[in-house]
């Protein structure tokens, strides 16, 4: 006999402890909407998640007003970022060409003021709880279902559901009718990423491209860095030595980086995605449940905040006044700026990444392309405005 679950009821269910999640329910809370927010791991597996770096300035005012970050006082303004090809840098000055900036500041500090934040509000999150289900998404009742931190069942019914439950989402089943369902496509590349202690290479993240494969050079913090290096995508992490990671990287960037000791590396598989819908009823999609970028432009959180806004607006107007326009627009409007990003992507990626089995052709293509960008102000402008993100809605 199984034991019949427990039930708890709120305005909005939102499964998923990620920036998207704890985004979405800090912006309820401070509109007085109650939401429960649920996620399989603890706050500790929570605060780690080690994922890219770069805020774009509209996130990062979203986060100021919302209150709580320290984006200003750990992060750094960027105001460019140097594009690299046969040893030579090209800066693409952001402030110059549109006035605008990115922040460095790491997605799990970002983690950790919107965890703090929602606690200390009093929003209702229930770590190690893990979702199994959405039902009754096309009702005006749907419910999720779930299995409690002790193991036993959990009711969580709601007016909205929202899957801000990443790339592995369990709610898309009931969002699109299958776990896979969408628009997807596969890099033959990844990328090798470790985090090093040593300070700083460059003031700036350089995207350097040779003929031995792409690198990036990023930054975490005065004392840790993060880099990567294009490789196969079915490497196992502990193949290369520290020795040969060093050297491979000095090789493509042209030299002059700080070594130290690699204490994290790990291989990140590059995927472009985006579901078939992004709502059914009153279950709705957010962030990386709706959709993947590869790396490269450093989207993914930034389009998750994206969304966030625009369903929160969307939520807030429903809650005041029953009108479900906002949500009707939710899908098309946010589908414009997901296609937009998954392009810029998308570009991005093959623009610095020399294809396997690329011809002699293909490469001379390339490299002209980059020099374009890098020396055409137009060029230029096309890839500051969408790298620091287009205006927000909502
Ligand atoms: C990172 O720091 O992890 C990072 C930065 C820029 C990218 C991708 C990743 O384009």
């Amino acid at each position: 006999m199984t034991s019949s679950p427990a039930t708890a009821r709120t305005r909005v269910a939102i499964i998923g402890a990620g920036p998207a999640g704890l985004l979405l329910a800090a912006l309820l809370h401070r509109d007085g909407i109650d939401s429960i927010v649920i996620d399989s791991r603890s706050r500790e597996e929570i605060e780690r998640t080690i994922r890219a770096g770069i805020l774009e300035q509209g996130t990062v005012e979203t986060l100021r007003e919302l209150g709580g970050t320290r984006v200003d006082a750990v992060g750094h303004r960027h105001d460019g970022i140097e594009l690299r090809w046969d040893g030579v840098g090209h800066r693409i000055d952001f402030q110059a060409l549109v006035g605008r900036a990115v922040w460095l500041y790491p997605q799990h500090e970002v983690l950790i003021d919107l965890l703090a934040k929602n606690l200390a509000d009093g929003v209702d999150l229930r770590l190690g709880v893990t979702a199994l289900g959405i039902d009754g998404a096309e009702t005006e009742a749907p419910l999720v279902r779930a299995t409690g931190a002790d193991g036993t069942p959990l009711e969580i019914h709601a007016d909205i559901v929202v899957g801000a439950d990443g790339s592995r989402s369990i709610a898309r089943e009931a969002v699109t009718g299958s776990l896979t369902g969408g628009y997807f496509r596969e890099y033959p590349f990844a990328w090798f990423g470790i985090l090093c202690e040593a300070p700083p290479s460059a003031p700036e993240l350089i995207y350097s491209t040779t003929q031995r494969g792409f690198a990036l050079i990023s930054q975490r913090s005065p004392e840790v860095q993060r880099m990567y290096l294009q490789c196969e995508p079915t490497m196992d992490p502990a193949e290369w030595s520290d020795a040969f990671i060093w050297d491979e990287l000095q090789a493509r960037v042209g030299g002059g980086l700080h070594e130290g000791t690699i204490f994290q590396r790990d291989v990140l598989r590059f995927r472009s995605f985006v579901a078939h819908r992004l709502r059914t009823g009153r279950a709705f999609l957010v962030g990386d449940a709706a959709h993947t970028v590869p790396p490269t432009g450093a989207k993914g959180m930034n389009l998750a905040v994206a969304d966030v806004l625009l369903l929160h607006r969307a939520i807030a107007d429903f809650v005041a006044t029953g009108s479900e326009a906002g949500l009707d627009a939710y899908e098309p409007t946010a589908l414009q700026r997901i296609w937009k990003a998954e392009h810029f992507s998308y570009w991005m990626t093959v623009m610095l990444h020399a294809a396997p089995g690329a011809t002699e052709f293909d490469e001379r293509r390339r490299l002209a392309e980059l020099e374009l960008v890098a020396t055409s102000a137009h060029g230029s402008a096309f890839l500051a405005e969408a790298y620091t993100g287009w205006p927000l809605r909502g």
